[in-house]
């Protein structure tokens, strides 16, 4: 129980830190010369951008400070308001980049058609904009702008790109979260009907995280304590009962994580075609199956157990490559900011090469046992005595002893 209560630990501390930078956004700033700082401010539901703004109404004018990472370093920002409609085209927009001369560019433009747009007035009165890049990559735009009418509900969009030609920026992906940045907010009462595109995010960042801990950690770890516990005598029969919390706590936070999913599915028209939607489906059936076949599994003395170990072995591992391969899918889809992508590879690479180092000793501690004893007796890392050496899928003499 100990291993699992490190496990649970680690989980509960990964979901707090994805929580917590879930804060991203900002209410002071520095442009380079001076603190600037803004009465309100919104995590926008993709793109990891954030918008801090002030509110004047003896003028009807705000301040603003935009903040978002190019798609890739040469890259630009965008942020505008749409008199029109909750979309792109007919954006009044502000747009940023690093100029190859080395300065940060900022410039407004107005975006007549879904093509990339050159510098242009625009309907808004935009005063005192400036741009700055920082270290980490981000881009803040600073401006003021007046509230047509003081109309203080606009719609908004956002976007992030990854080229620019001269002063011209160049399309941007067509990925689902560069299709769905644009939302109304009230920049008066600081609520927002972003608020639901805003619990949206919340609930992305729940799925994407329930997901990765349930599915992508707890189960491969829980298969390599199976694998590599099982050889230990003296571990037998708690490697069981690690093996069996693992995949079981692993499908009930998994589940959970799968029906956020639905609901995220629910909300967002389009995606049920997506590879990541299916490959979801096919885990969740392979997990429920898995946990039936516990239930159903013959004695460990029955001519059919080594069929039933076969496909338990067979499905389980389908299971944690189909999962890896969809955790990635779902980075592509969320575009979380890089650092949990590379925390995950971390935790992933870790497991394998862990997994990579037990492999070898196991085959050495067999091969030892196999030269001491004659090949009838021994007990393979796997069961089955000697005769089956090298065949990883054998049932163990002791395999599910519970
Ligand atoms: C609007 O009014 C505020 C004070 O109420 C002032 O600080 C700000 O500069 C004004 N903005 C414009 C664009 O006039
Ligand atoms: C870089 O080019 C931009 C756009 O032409 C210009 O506004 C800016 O002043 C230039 N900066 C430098 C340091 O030359
Ligand atoms: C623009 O900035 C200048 C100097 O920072 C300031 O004097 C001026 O009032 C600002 N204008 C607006 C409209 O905020
Ligand atoms: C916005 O409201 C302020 C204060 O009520 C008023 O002075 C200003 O003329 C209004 N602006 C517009 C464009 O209606």
């Amino acid at each position: 129980m100990g291993g699992y209560s490190v496990v649970l630990g680690f989980a509960v501390v990964v979901i707090l830190a994805w929580q917590a930078s879930a804060q991203t956004c900002l209410k002071s700033f520095t442009d380079g010369n001076a603190i600037k700082s803004y009465a309100s401010c919104n995590d926008l539901s993709t793109l990891n951008a954030a918008l801090s703004w002030t509110y004047f109404p003896t003028n009807g004018s705000i301040d603003i400070a935009f903040r978002a990472t190019p798609a890739a370093s040469a890259g630009w920002v965008g942020w505008g308001i749409n008199p029109t409609a909750t979309a792109m085209v007919g954006t009044q927009a502000l747009i940023a980049f690093k100029h190859s001369n080395g300065s940060t560019v900022v410039d407004t433009y107005n975006i007549v058609a879904q093509a990339p747009p050159s510098p242009s007035t625009i309907s808004i009165t935009v005063s005192n904009k400036s741009a700055v890049f920082q270290n980490t990559g981000q881009i803040t735009i600073f401006a003021t702008l007046m509230l047509l009418s003081n109309k203080t509900a606009v719609n908004h969009v956002w976007q992030v790109g990854s080229a620019v030609n001269g002063l011209v920026p160049q399309a941007h992906a067509n990925n689902q979260a560069n299709l769905a940045s644009a939302t109304t907010i009230d920049l008066k009462t600081g609520v927002s009907s972003g608020s639901a595109a805003v619990s949206q995010k919340t609930l992305k960042d729940r799925h994407g995280i329930i997901n990765v801990v349930g599915w992508g950690i707890l189960m491969p770890i829980g298969a390599m304590i199976a694998r590599y516990l099982k050889m230990f005598k003296s571990a037998d029969p708690a490697w069981f009962y690690l093996h069996a919390f693992c995949q079981s706590s692993g499908y009930i936070i998994g589940v959970a994580g799968w029906a956020t999913g639905l609901k995220l599915g629910s909300d967002s028209p389009g995606v049920e075609r997506t590879p990541h939607r299916r490959i979801g489906i096919a885990l969740f059936c392979l997990g429920t199956l898995q946990v039936f076949a516990l239930l159903l599994r013959p004695k460990k003395d029955h001519k059919y157990r080594k069929y039933w170990n076969v496909y338990h072995y067979a499905t389980g591992y389908t299971v944690i490559i189909l999962t890896i391969v969809n955790i990635f899918k779902g980075f592509d889809i969320l575009q979380p900011a890089d650092k949990w992508k590379h925390a995950y590879i971390a935790v992933i690479a870790s497991l394998g090469g862990i997994a990579a180092v037990l492999e070898v000793t196991t085959w050495i501690i067999f091969f030892k046992r196999k030269s001491k004893t004659s090949p009838r007796t021994v007990s393979s890392a796997y069961g089955n005595g000697g005769t089956n050496a090298g065949h990883g899928f054998k049932q163990s003499h002791d395999d599910n002893s519970v």
